[in-house]
């Protein structure tokens, strides 16, 4: 029915359209984790290369557990927020003394990590582990928003809870990783705040504000 035909629809468009990501040339956990947490307040285009040079010098996570601090810190030079980089390597240290030195698989061990929220434990799950959880970014509460016209306040936390619903309600049983990854690209080059690009969405015919003609109207958020 319905889902299904949207589903369809989204992820033919992600497999023309996804953007060519060192991260994603395979589904090793560890290396969909360290993408993840680069990109929570970096650009793309500018984690692209540290996220090379970080695999380089750190291919494994024991080999993040043992590294000397000032080495990790120098790889992360420039990235900022090195709150970051420690948490990486706090959580390297729990998965070898709790896991085994194995990423662990599902969602409540992977929320356990240092430094791994909803978003990140969501992300992880479904790209690495093909588990349906939503990752619930800005980008896709913004594109959620407009599908459904949820009128909750994004700037409230207390507003997660009804996009998770409707991520849950949508999200791929098959193919998690993708639908999430095909939410964030969506987010980031058509469906985007201002002016989106409504004439060549591949979703635009599921899309309730383009019916109402209401696109720009959301996510609403109140100033805080
Ligand atoms: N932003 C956050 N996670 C991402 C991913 N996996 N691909 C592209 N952009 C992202």
């Amino acid at each position: 029915q319905e889902v299904n035909a949207f589903q369809t629809d989204f992820l033919t468009w992600y497999q023309q359209e996804k953007r060519n990501l060192p991260w994603r040339y395979n589904q090793d956990p560890y290396r969909i984790w360290i993408s993840e947490i680069m990109l929570q307040q970096t650009r793309v285009d500018t984690v692209i290369d540290y996220f090379y040079r970080f695999m380089e010098e750190f291919p494994t996570i024991q080999n993040l557990a043992d590294a000397p601090e000032d080495k990790l810190l120098k790889v992360w030079e420039g990235l900022g927020y090195y709150s970051r980089a420690r948490n990486l390597q706090a959580a390297a240290k729990q998965i070898v003394t709790e896991f085994g030195g194995k990423f662990p698989t599902t969602v409540e061990q992977i929320r356990s990590l240092k430094g791994i929220g909803p978003y990140t434990a969501g992300a992880i799950s479904s790209i690495a582990f093909e588990i349906p959880e939503p990752a619930i970014d800005g980008n896709v509460m913004r594109v959620v928003s407009r599908l459904f016209c949820i009128e909750a306040d994004i700037a409230k936390a207390s507003s997660r809870n009804e996009f998770d619903e409707a991520m849950r309600k949508i999200i791929s049983q098959d193919q998690p990783g993708d639908f999430n990854q095909a939410m964030m690209d969506l987010g980031s080059s058509i469906c985007t705040p201002t002016n989106p690009q409504c004439e060549i969405c591949p979703i635009q015919k599921y899309c309730q504000a383009y019916r109402e003609n209401r696109q720009t109207a959301f996510p609403i958020k109140s100033k805080k």
